[in-house]
């Protein structure tokens, strides 16, 4: 039995977007609702976390965890430019009061995916006045809810948008459709293609803009769009430390395990260089870096080399392999030497056998790394309860709570307790058990 050092933060992840329900001045809203779009469903009362966030937070706290990491939904705060409303801050207030309360570690994202709608209609993730806006966010929040947040990602997977313009760019180029573990969040790649043109069209009138000025943030990038990602989190970065110098503070990124065979080094130096070396100039300041992992990729001589077909997969299609994180904290300690916090791991499966194993895996890499004297300080496991997965809806289950949606009810599954085991008493390594 092996035990996490003292003060390791092991706990779950969300995403306000994903599980408060009823985000109606959301870009995702609007695009979920519009005539083509290519979500599989809407959003709707997504798991009414924003009502039941006390009893989510508790099953998480009796389980034996410590940590929960959410985003607060800008879109609430400011559902109109330049108008920040008082009642919604106040009720993240309560989240992360209730959090003391409990002795959970709040980290708080400030930015998951989601936007305001009305950002989206100024030019979005495209346009420089996105800075602007987004460091007076940033003011706004911390400034009433500063002295209750330890930790702030300011933007979750900043590098998403190369990643989507990269699958976008194979699709066009080999005119075959990407499959869905191509990326690691939920694309409806079925429909993406098909349906991009008219989809565009309707989100133009929705957003009163010219269909090729949309930029939402779960969307293709020019080399613009991924400087503007990165000067947002510099300015949140400096409005933050400026308010409150004992926040941490950091942004995450969503990285693959890139593995070589013999002659496909290249390839995999290439993908490493654009998923994070490119973006660690704009780092050098931050406190902590957050590293998301779902699976790994494989490259040859040739490039990417399709998966085995035997190989085992989880209901994203992604290859079911826990030692990737391992390898990624690996590849990122090499570049990076502050803490490391594990701010995003998981798989959507239904049977939760698989998902306790792939806990067990992961976290069996996870003390490894700790051992050869990586900086790793938390681990918040995707997700707290099967939620909203973008564009493929409610039927992608990553969660560790389950929930009738028609009643909203929750049920805990034996990965909950098993996590919350590992923070109370440690864990029997894996490698040890096979
Ligand atoms: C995102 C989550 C998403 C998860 C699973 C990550 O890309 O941050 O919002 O649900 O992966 O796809």
């Amino acid at each position: 039995m092996k035990k996490f050092p003292n003060g390791f933060m092991i706990g779950a992840a969300t995403a306000a977007h994903q599980v408060e329900g009823n985000n109606v001045n959301s870009d995702f809203w609007a695009m979920e609702q519009v005539p083509n779009s290519t979500y599989k469903e809407p959003s709707l009362d997504a798991v009414d976390h924003y009502h039941r966030y006390k009893e989510d937070i508790q099953l998480l706290v009796d389980a034996g965890c410590d940590t929960y990491r959410f985003s607060i939904e800008w879109a609430r705060i400011e559902p109109t430019k330049g108008h920040f409303n008082e009642a919604e801050i106040q009720h993240y207030r309560e989240v992360l009061e209730f959090c003391h309360l409990k002795n959970v570690t709040p980290i708080v994202t400030l930015h998951h995916f989601s936007s305001p709608k009305w950002l989206i209609s100024e030019g979005g993730w495209e346009s420089e006045t996105t800075i602007e806006y987004f460091g007076k966010y940033a003011h706004y929040v911390v400034s009433e809810l500063g002295h209750l947040i330890p930790y702030i990602c300011t933007i979750n997977e900043a590098n998403m948008g190369k990643q989507i313009t990269k699958i976008m760019i194979k699709m066009s180029a080999s005119n075959t459709k990407s499959s869905d573990g191509d990326v690691q969040v939920g694309l409806n790649m079925d429909t993406m293609k098909a349906r991009m043109e008219l989809y565009y069209r309707s989100l133009g009138e929705t957003f009163g803009i010219d269909p090729r000025n949309v930029h939402t943030f779960l969307a293709p990038k020019t080399e613009n769009g991924e400087r503007i990602i990165m000067e947002c989190h510099q300015k949140a970065r400096s409005v933050i430390k400026a308010l409150n110098p004992t926040i941490k503070v950091g942004i995450t990124f969503s990285l693959y395990d890139h593995q070589a065979l013999p002659g496909g080094e290249k390839f995999v130096e290439k993908e490493q260089h654009e998923d994070l070396l490119s973006y660690l100039p704009y780092l050098q300041e931050d406190d902590f870096l957050g590293v998301q992992n779902y699976s790994r990729k494989i490259h040859g001589p040739d490039g990417e080399v399709l998966k085995d077909e035997n190989a085992r997969l989880t209901k994203m299609g992604y290859e079911y392999y826990p030692e990737a994180l391992e390898n990624v904290l690996r590849f990122v300690s090499k570049h990076w030497d502050k803490p490391i916090i594990v701010t995003e791991n998981g798989i959507s499966t239904d049977s939760d056998e698989d998902r306790v194993e792939f806990i067990e895996r992961a976290l069996t890499g996870v003390l490894q790394c700790l051992d050869e004297g990586i900086h790793i300080i938390g681990y918040t496991h995707w997700s707290l309860l099967d939620n909203f997965e973008w564009q493929l809806g409610y039927a992608q289950t990553f969660g560790l709570i389950a929930v009738d949606r028609s009643t909203q009810t929750r049920y805990p599954k034996e990965s909950l307790s098993f996590l919350g085991n590992i923070k109370k008493s440690g864990l029997h390594s894996f490698r040890e058990l096979v």
